[in-house]
């Protein structure tokens, strides 16, 4: 039995949107809840340390209002740490954070980066919130989060995304092992970054992969088509190279 794949909506950029603006629309509760009733398994938001786009609202609101489970992207620092301890989402995904960045660019350094991380997935565990680490699809991290104690990672697709011919397929075949090796050392695999409708049908079609986040390209597609109809479409695709339709 193949395993289903779940989408969490990453609402990020619904928010970047209203800021540019500073006031209260489009509203990021509002497209949470659209994106539920298009089919969305899950809402994933980023507080960044600067709040450039999800705000400290947000995610009370979000935490108060939607039915599905709520993943906070957060870095790996007190002040992030208190605040998911503070409202308890069901799911953590530790992500690297430059400021100087403008999306989050590259994996987590596992291996480098135990001993600041250990305390981190640590307490996250104990305090019963799924914890998850955005990698890169490499053996190394994979067995770094392992020694770690996260029980999920999440592996970035970034690269994958962004490259052509020949590179993506060398990118496709990283994810597809580093995949394959997180169900040999017990980590429940996720995935994301860049994913759209072109690059999506690959990696969905990987049946380790129980897991995508995908924001930034259903918000841009959403301009065209709506938001329900970019993630209605975005979830058929995901589905049709799952079951291999
Ligand atoms: N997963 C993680 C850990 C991310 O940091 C991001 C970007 O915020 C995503 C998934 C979604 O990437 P995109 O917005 O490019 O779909």
């Amino acid at each position: 039995m193949k395993k289903p794949l779940r989408l969490g909506v990453n609402i990020d950029h619904v928010a970047t949107i209203r800021n540019a603006r500073g006031g209260r629309f489009p509203d990021p509760l509002r497209a949470a809840l659209l994106a539920v009733e298009a089919g969305a398994d899950g809402i994933t938001a980023h507080l960044r340390e600067d709040r450039r786009h999800i705000s400290d609202d947000d995610i009370t609101k979000l935490r108060e209002t939607i039915s599905v489970p709520l993943n906070l992207e957060m870095a790996a620092t007190e002040e992030m740490l208190e605040i998911a301890l503070r409202h308890k989402p069901h799911a953590a995904c530790i992500v690297p954070e430059k400021r100087e960045e403008r999306t989050t660019e590259g994996g987590l350094d596992a291996a480098g980066g135990h001993n600041h991380l250990k305390p981190f997935v640590t307490q996250l565990v104990k305090a019963g919130i799924r914890v998850s680490l955005f990698i890169e699809a490499n053996p190394f991290q994979l067995d770094a989060a392992v020694s770690l104690g996260a029980p999920v990672v999440e592996l970035h697709t970034g690269a994958y995304c962004e490259a052509e011919g020949g590179a993506r397929d060398e990118e496709f075949a990283r994810i597809r092992e580093a995949a394959a090796h997180a169900e040999t050392v017990g980590l429940e695999c996720h995935a994301g970054h860049g994913l759209d409708f072109d690059t999506v049908g690959p990696v969905a079609a990987i049946p380790n992969i129980v897991e995508f986040n995908i924001g930034h390209f259903l918000v841009g597609e959403a301009i065209f088509v709506g938001l329900a109809e970019s993630i209605r479409a975005m979830r058929h695709l995901m589905d049709e190279a799952r079951t291999g339709a």
